[in-house]
C-alpha cells in the first residue's frame, strides 16, 4: 500500500498540489457565501466561532484528509476500502460523493450568476440611476426561468471540460496566475470600500462581538458549516487531491497554508463587502444575493468601475471554476474506478447529471419560489444547508475518528509527516477528542436537545 502507483496521475510539482488544494478552497465560499452567512449571523461573534472552527477542527481534519489520500492513492470511497476494508468508515466516502453532487448542483447556479455579471460588465455594465436598482436588476435576473439556466450550463460545461482533460493539466497553471490576481483585486477593492463612509460601522460589525449572539445555537452550526464548506472539507475532495500526491510533500505545512490563505481571502472579502453594505444602507442580513447587490454599487462609484467589475467577476468565476473542478473530480474519480469508464465519459455523464440536479435550485429563485424545504428556505438554500451544515461536518467527524482511532497512532504520525512530536500528539488528541466532541455538541445544540 505504501507503493505509489506509477500509472496514477500525479501533480506536476510540489507547488502543483498546494496550488490545486488552494484552488479548491478559494472560491465562492470565501466571497459569496462568507459575506452573506456572516451578515446573516450578526458579524463578529460568528466570525470568532468561525475562526475557532478553522483552527481546532478544520486544520486537523485537512491533515487527516491529505494523509488518507496520499496513503491510499485512491478516491474518496476507495481510500477507505483500501485502508480499512469491510469497516464502516467508508460511509464518510459515500457521503462525500453525495455531497459533491449536492454542492456542485447549486454551486453551478451561483457561479453562473457570476459569469452573467462578468458578461454584463463586458458589455458596458448596468445602466441604473440609483443604488437601490441593483436589487431590481439582480432579482429580475435570478427570477427569470431561462437565462440563469443558460449561464449555469455554460459554467458547468467549462467545469466538465477541465475534468475531461485531466485535472492536472487543467488547473495547475491557471491557479498560479489568476488566484494572486484575485487577491490583489480584492485588496484594492477593500481599500476603496473602506473610504466609502461605512468603515467604522463595518469594522465594529466584523470585529466587536455582540456576545449575546453566542447564545444562539444557529450561529455555531452556521460557523461550522461555513468552515467546512470554505475549506473544501469533509467530503473527500482533499483525499482525492492528496491521492495524486507523491511522498515528497510535507503535509502539515501544506494544510496550514491552505487554511491560512482561505481564511485570509474570506476576511478580505468581508473588508470589501461590509463597508459598502453600510455605506449604501444595505441590510447585512440580506441573504445570498448580498455580494451581487453590493458590488455593483462599488463599481459604479469608482472610476473605471466597468473594468474593475469585469475583472472582478472574471476572477471570481475563475476561482469558482477551480473549486467546481475539485467537486466534480470527487465524483468522477469514484465512478471512473467503480464502472471502469474512461475519464472523458465519466466527466460528461456525471457533469450532465449534476447540471440537471441543479436546475430546481435555479428555478427556486423564481417560478418555484413557493417551494420551501428546510426551515422555510428555498430549494438552493436547503440543498446548501443539507450538504454544508450536515453532511460535511458529519463526514469530517467520521474522518477525524477514523484517523484518530482507526489507525495505529505510530502509523498516523509517520504517514502525516508529523513524526513523534508534540505537535503530532496534539493533532492525534484533537482528532480523537476535541474535533469530534465539538462537532457532536454543535449538532446537539442545534437540534435543541442541548440548551446553551
Ligand atoms: N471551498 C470551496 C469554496 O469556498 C467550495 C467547495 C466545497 C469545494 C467543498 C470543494 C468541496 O468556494
Ligand atoms: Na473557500
Amino acid at each position: 500500500m505504501n507503493q505509489l502507483d506509477p500509472n496514477r496521475e500525479q501533480w506536476g510539482s510540489r507547488l502543483g498540489f498546494i496550488l490545486a488544494a488552494m484552488g479548491s478552497a478559494v472560491g465562492l465560499g470565501n466571497i459569496w457565501r462568507f459575506s452573506y452567512v456572516t451578515g446573516d449571523n450578526g458579524g463578529a461573534a460568528f466570525l470568532l466561532v468561525y475562526l475557532l472552527c478553522i483552527i481546532a477542527i478544520g486544520i486537523p481534519i485537512i491533515m487527516a484528509e491529505f494523509t488518507i489520500g496520499r496513503k491510499a492513492q485512491s478516491d474518496a470511497v476507495g481510500s477507505f476500502e483500501k485502508i480499512a476494508p469491510g469497516k464502516p468508515w467508508i460511509l464518510a466516502g459515500i457521503m462525500g460523493v453525495i455531497s459533491a453532487f449536492i454542492i456542485l448542483s447549486f454551486y453551478g447556479v451561483i457561479a453562473g450568476w457570476t459569469v452573467k455579471y462578468f458578461f454584463s460588465y463586458l458589455t458596458g455594465g448596468f445602466n441604473v440611476q440609483n443604488d437601490g436598482e441593483y436589487v431590481d436588476v439582480f432579482v429580475g435576473f435570478i427570477t427569470s426561468p431561462w437565462e440563469p439556466l443558460f449561464w449555469q450550463f455554460l459554467f458547468m460545461a467549462f467545469t466538465v471540460g477541465i475534468v475531461y482533460a485531466g485535472v492536472k493539466k487543467g488547473i495547475e497553471a491557471s491557479n498560479k496566475i489568476l488566484m494572486p490576481a484575485l487577491a490583489l483585486l480584492v485588496i484594492i477593492l477593500a481599500g476603496y470600500s473602506l473610504t466609502l463612509g461605512g468603515a467604522s460601522e463595518a469594522l465594529s460589525f466584523l470585529f466587536t462581538p455582540d456576545w449575546s449572539a453566542l447564545a444562539d445555537p444557529k450561529v455555531y452550526l452556521a460557523a461550522l458549516g461555513q468552515a467546512f464548506f470554505s475549506l473544501s472539507l469533509g467530503m473527500g475532495a482533499l483525499i482525492t487531491y492528496g491521492s495524486y500526491l507523491s511522498n515528497k510533500e510535507k503535509l502539515p505545512g501544506a494544510a496550514v497554508s491552505v487554511a491560512a490563505l482561505d481564511t485570509g481571502f474570506a476576511l478580505l472579502a468581508g473588508l470589501m463587502i461590509f463597508p459598502a453594505v453600510f455605506a449604501f444602507g444595505i441590510e447585512p442580513g440580506a441573504g445570498p444575493g448580498l455580494v451581487f447587490i453590493t458590488l455593483p454599487g462599488i463599481f459604479d462609484s469608482i472610476s473605471f468601475g466597468t473594468i474593475f467589475g469585469l475583472l472582478f467577476f472574471f476572477l471570481l468565476a475563475a476561482a469558482a471554476l477551480s473549486s467546481a473542478v475539485s467537486l466534480l473530480e470527487v465524483a468522477v474519480a469514484y465512478f471512473m474506478r467503480k464502472f471502469k469508464w474512461t475519464r472523458k465519459k465519466t466527466a460528461l455523464i456525471i457533469g450532465g447529471i449534476i447540471f440537471l440536479i441543479g436546475i430546481p435550485s435555479s428555478l427556486g429563485q423564481g417560478i418555484l419560489s413557493d417551494v420551501k424545504i428546510i426551515g422555510g428556505n428555498d430549494i438552493l438554500d436547503s440543498m446548501d444547508f443539507i450538504a454544508s451544515n450536515i453532511l460535511l461536518p458529519l463526514g469530517g467527524l467520521i474522518i477525524a475518528l477514523f484517523m484518530g482511532w482507526g489507525w495505529k497512532k505510530t502509523d498516523a504520525l509517520k504517514d502525516s509527516d508529523f513524526g513523534e512530536s508534540a505537535l503530532g500528539n496534539a493533532w492525534i488528541f484533537t482528532l480523537r477528542f476535541i474535533a469530534p466532541i465539538a462537532i457532536f455538541l454543535i449538532f446537539l445544540a442545534s437540534t435543541g436537545i442541548l440548551k446553551l
